[in-house]
């Protein structure tokens, strides 16, 4: 399998957004389905269209606004993604994780994800937040895995350990500004799926037996690809709505649930989110 980037591809891309900004950002931030008002907090801030970044795709789906958003959060200097790709629109998944290693090039050493999904542990409520402590990653078991190809050494090691992504610190943080902001913050297993459609009954079942908390179509390729370019990581998935495991069930999974879902929780992902960048900022 051929790679799509090259190391001075990335190089390229991250160089415009050099030129672009007086910014130097050190925290990378993904804002998923629903969550990208987020932004909106990020000050003195720098837009850039993904259209007009080099090797960019362009998103398409709905809700995902296409930008980059460079500035401070608190205390921070944050590169936020308005909308991220996904597999289902078509990209390989060296496309879906370009924004990453250029991120990575630019000097960035901590990403933070966010992604809506589909709650499968059964204690889970709609508007949850869940911590992610690990991850499944089954598109890349199943051969799309962003780091088939050639190994550029210049990232990481040809076979990265893959049993600690999520910065176990980065948790502890997290941890404790929910505390402090008495959130329900609840923790488990992420399982990314290539999507678009959801899930039957029988896939929600073997799912959960399988020691996934929560499901959707994001994310793992994007930490995977961090964790192998040597960033911190952290993720947080908001339970926009719990998985049908029963057929024949009354009603079904939407992506204007997914939004909805999303507006109620962005205060207090916002809250979470602001608190980390505080913590970060200080040296946590
Ligand atoms: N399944 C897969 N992806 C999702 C879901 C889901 O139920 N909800 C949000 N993204």
């Amino acid at each position: 399998m051929a790679n799509h980037f090259s190391l001075s591809n990335y190089d390229e891309a991250a160089d415009y957004l050099r030129a672009h900004t007086h910014h130097r950002p050190t925290i990378g931030l993904i804002l998923g389905s629903g969550l990208s008002g987020l932004a909106a907090r990020i000050e003195d801030a720098t837009v850039i269209p993904y259209a007009d970044i080099p090797f960019f795709p362009v998103s398409t789906v709905a809700g995902h606004a296409g930008r980059l958003v460079i500035g401070t959060l608190a205390g921070a200097t944050v590169c936020a993604m308005q909308g991220r790709f996904h597999y289902y629109e078509g990209y390989s998944m060296q496309q879906v994780t370009l924004p990453v290693r250029v991120m990575q090039r630019l000097g960035i050493d901590t990403l933070i994800v966010t992604n809506a999904a589909g709650g499968l542990n059964p204690s889970f409520a709609v508007g949850d937040i869940m911590l992610i402590d690990d991850h499944i990653n089954l598109v890349g078991m199943a051969g799309a895995n962003p780091l088939l190809g050639a190994n550029l050494e210049e990232f990481g090691p040809r076979f990265p350990a893959a049993n600690r992504v999520y910065t176990r610190r980065l948790r502890q943080v997290a941890e404790e500004v929910a505390r402090d902001a008495a959130i329900n913050l609840r923790h488990g297993v992420y399982i990314q799926l290539a999507g678009p459609n959801f899930e039957t009954a029988a896939e929600v079942r073997m799912l959960r037996a399988w020691g996934a908390d929560a499901v959707g179509m994001s994310t793992v390729a994007e930490t995977m690809v961090a964790h192998h370019a040597g960033m911190n990581v952290l993720g947080f998935s908001t339970i926009t709505n719990v998985a049908i495991d029963e057929l024949d069930a009354e009603g079904q999974p939407t992506h204007d649930e997914v939004m909805d879902a999303g507006k109620i929780i962005v205060p207090r992902l916002t809250e979470l989110l602001l608190g980390v960048m505080q913590r970060l900022g200080q040296g946590a």
